[in-house]
């Protein structure tokens, strides 16, 4: 076993503020739409709250963006541009993660500095950080001044389209930090991803002697 630096620090203080800010605007997205079921802080609270953290996460996202872009570190999401290489090795990390887990079979991704993510890992955090992410921010936005912004809403379809895409985006996301936390609890110990998103460090297997 050694140790090898996979998360830089920017990708950490990002990771966590945006994890912990989307925990708070699923709350308080929660607290506005079911204001008749519940009833944790008043209806005004949950809306500053939630614009406040939405634009918090909106400069947070560009920490991310800017520290990929400005780095060689782009490279961990490079996609495999051979599309037989990368959907054998999706099958392969699928089979691993519906049934090799559970026999105890190693895990086909081989991590390294500029390998850290496995075929399903990489194409989809592209999708979620390059579209899902930065459409919830713009339906967000929009929908924070549907005055202001009344032509592009009407472009759109009108704030009922605009508001539905963001409420299913929402639910998509809710979703979403169960499954990754799950996904994120399956390295040698439970708590093997999380350390490394805290100290920046992951522990890997040697690979065996050629
Ligand atoms: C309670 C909430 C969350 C927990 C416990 C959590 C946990 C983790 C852990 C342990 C990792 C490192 C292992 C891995 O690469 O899978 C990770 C990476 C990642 N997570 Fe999360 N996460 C949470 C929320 C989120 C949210 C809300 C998003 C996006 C909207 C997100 C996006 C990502 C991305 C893109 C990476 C890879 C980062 C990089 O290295 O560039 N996570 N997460």
């Amino acid at each position: 076993m050694h140790k090898l630096y996979v998360n830089p620090l920017p990708v950490r203080i990002w990771h966590w503020a945006n994890a912990f800010g989307f925990v708070l605007l699923i709350a308080t997205g929660v607290q506005m739409r079911y204001l008749d079921l519940i009833q944790v802080v008043p209806f005004r609270t949950a809306v500053v709250a939630h614009n406040w953290i939405g634009f918090v996460l909106i400069a947070n996202f560009f920490l991310w963006l800017g520290f990929y872009l400005f780095t060689d570190k782009i490279k961990v999401y490079h996609p495999e541009l051979s599309p037989t290489k990368y959907f054998r090795a999706s099958f392969r990390q699928l089979q691993f993660y519906g049934y090799g887990i559970f026999k105890g079979h190693p895990n086909p991704h081989h991590m390294n500095a500029y390998r850290k993510f496995n075929a399903l890992q990489s194409m989809s955090y592209q999708i979620i950080m390059l579209l899902v992410v930065p459409l919830q921010f713009f339906t967000g936005v929009l929908l924070w001044d549907v005055a202001h912004f009344s032509s592009m809403v009407e472009t759109l379809g009108g704030v009922r389209v605009v508001n539905t895409v963001h409420v299913l985006i929402f639910i998509f996301f809710t979703g979403f930090i169960f499954i990754h936390s799950y996904l994120a609890s399956l390295s040698h110990t439970p708590w093997g991803h999380f350390k490394a998103m805290i100290t920046g460090y992951e522990e890997v297997d040697d690979e065996p002697a050629q």
